[in-house]
């Protein structure tokens, strides 16, 4: 099956469904000339049955996004890092898929608005799909999946008034102060991107590569947009969501059929594992970036994007990618949000796509295939015949290999410790501090500007205070310029 679908024959007649030439489809058929519509009428029928479920759920976050096909060119060996085989040579090549999407807003919601923008990036490997799943910012705003229902809720639709409510928002990083360092990326300059081609993108976890000699290095990506950043002011954004709701979609789109085709050079941080215990951060908070100056982007590839998907239904909305879809050389971190979103995703994609949702063209193995003993549910394809559908048998079929795609690591403590190790600078304020101390005074401005103008929103005062508590802690210049703004706006 090509991954785009077959294209509809444009000779031979129209058909139901199931293959019988149509009459009329201009007309219902009635009981006498003006009479109700029959029963009889199955064309009516299927049409208006089919079309009632033509929706399927809509992704719970990154509902609104857009895609496309591409390459990603290995330029280094990091073959004493990893013993993946897609990164195994100098100048190989893996087909990729990428989805961009923002996070907050429904499935028809504007493009050009302040909200991070997820990277999702598929590589068709030989052996099997390896899903990065990441966003266009190094960090997040929580630091354990057991806060993340919560946190989206406070982005989502208030349960009375059905809007996104600065209370909210507000409320829940005032009380959840990992997130200020996120909130003051978000409402910097890069919160707002001109188009997905114009931003970078980020693996944020940290995530464990293994070499065929059994050593564990530990490992962020990041994809530097060859495009440039480009970004869109407070002021802009309002006017371009309104004007074109699809801005980002179209200019992806179009670039490519231009034969534009916008490119991210990909570096990864390599930290080896021993360092871990001692580093002045948690390396597995992912609140936190590693400073360059402590592990240096080491450059490794290419990706770019060059073909647009035929379907956007097809090839988009039913697109999944999940963190837990690793190949061999590559696993997670003890990172507790990574943990979580090992089994989120699968999940959602067995409740928005059905337990199939794998073996659609765009989400199976392109360089290879699924072979195992999972059978039926909804499928379009026989579902390995007469193959045994147990394992051991003694009829053959495929086996485990007795090597893990990852290494073991050390652990210690009891369970249900909630204290992660401590490392000499965690805290939840520094490198928000150090992120505001990095920026020109016109982006100070611009970013005092745009939290006061949300924060000025909450109704009660408390909530406002929390927020600036936060960025206080981070900065004082910073804390004191954004109270003496808040309070402007408040009167
Ligand atoms: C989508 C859960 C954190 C990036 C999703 C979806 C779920 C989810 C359920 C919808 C999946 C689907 O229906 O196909 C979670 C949970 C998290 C978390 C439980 C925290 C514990 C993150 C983080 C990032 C991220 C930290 C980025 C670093 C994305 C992206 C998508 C997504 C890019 C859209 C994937 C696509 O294009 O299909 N998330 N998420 N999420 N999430 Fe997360």
């Amino acid at each position: 099956m090509s991954v785009q679908g077959e294209a509809i024959s444009t000779t031979g007649p129209l058909t139901t469904e199931s293959g019988a030439p149509v009459a009329d489809n201009q007309n219902s058929e009635t009981a006498g000339i003006g009479g109700p519509v029959l029963v009889q009428d199955q064309l009516l029928l299927e049409k208006l049955a089919h079309f009632n479920r033509e929706r399927i759920p809509e992704r719970v976050v990154h509902a609104r996004g857009a895609g496309a096909y591409g390459t990603f060119t290995l330029t280094a060996d990091v073959s004493r890092y990893t013993r993946a085989k897609f990164l195994s040579e100098v100048g190989k090549q893996t087909e990729v898929f990428l989805r961009f999407s923002t996070v907050a807003g429904n499935l028809g919601s504007a493009d050009a608005v302040r909200d991070p923008r997820g990277f999702a990036l598929k590589f068709y490997t030989e052996e099997g799909n390896y899903d990065l799943v990441g966003n266009n910012t190094p960090v997040f705003f929580i630091k354990d999946a057991v806060k993340f229902p919560d946190f989206i809720h406070t982005q989502k639709r208030d349960p009375y008034t059905g809007s996104q409510e600065a209370d909210n928002v507000w409320d829940f990083w005032g009380l959840s102060p990992e997130s200020t360092h996120q909130v003051t990326w978000l409402f910097g300059d890069r919160g707002i991107p001109a188009s997905y081609r114009h931003m970078n993108g980020y693996g944020s976890h940290t995530y464990q590569w293994n070499n065929e000699a059994g050593e564990v290095f530990w490992v962020k990506y990041h994809f530097k947009t060859d495009q440039g950043i480009k970004n869109l002011t407070q002021e802009e954004a309002n006017r371009l969501a309104g004007e074109d709701p699809d801005s980002h979609q179209r200019d992806l789109r179009e670039a490519i059929e231009r034969g534009e085709f916008p490119s991210w050079t990909v570096q990864v941080q390599i930290m080896p594992a021993a360092d871990a215990a001692t580093y002045r951060f948690n390396p597995f908070d992912l609140t936190k970036v590693w400073p360059h100056a402590d592990y240096p982007p080491i450059e490794i590839g290419r990706l770019e994007l060059n073909r647009n998907p035929d379907n956007i239904f097809a090839e988009v909305e039913q697109s999944v990618f999940s963190p837990a879809h690793f190949v061999p050389g590559i696993g997670p971190s003890p990172d507790k949000m990574l943990q979580g979103r090992l089994f989120a995703y699968g999940d959602a994609h067995r409740y928005r796509v059905g337990i199939n949702a794998d073996h659609l063209p765009v989400n199976r193995p392109h360089a290879t295939e699924a072979r195992n003993y999972n059978r039926d549910g909804l499928a379009y394809d026989g579902r390995h015949g007469r193959s045994k559908n147990y394992e051991p048998n003694s009829f053959g079929g495929p086996e485990q290999t007795g090597r893990a795609l990852w290494q073991p690591v050390p652990v210690s403590g009891r369970t249900g410790e909630t204290a992660a190790p401590s490392h000499a600078e965690d805290n939840d304020f520094v490198q928000a501090g150090n992120l505001y101390r990095l920026m020109s005074e016109e982006e100070r401005e611009r970013l005092v500007a745009n939290l006061a103008g949300f924060i000025a929103k909450v109704s009660r005062e408390e909530i406002a205070e929390r927020a600036v508590a936060n960025f206080r802690q981070a900065d004082a210049d910073f804390g004191k310029r954004l109270e003496a703004a808040v309070q402007a706006l408040r009167g």
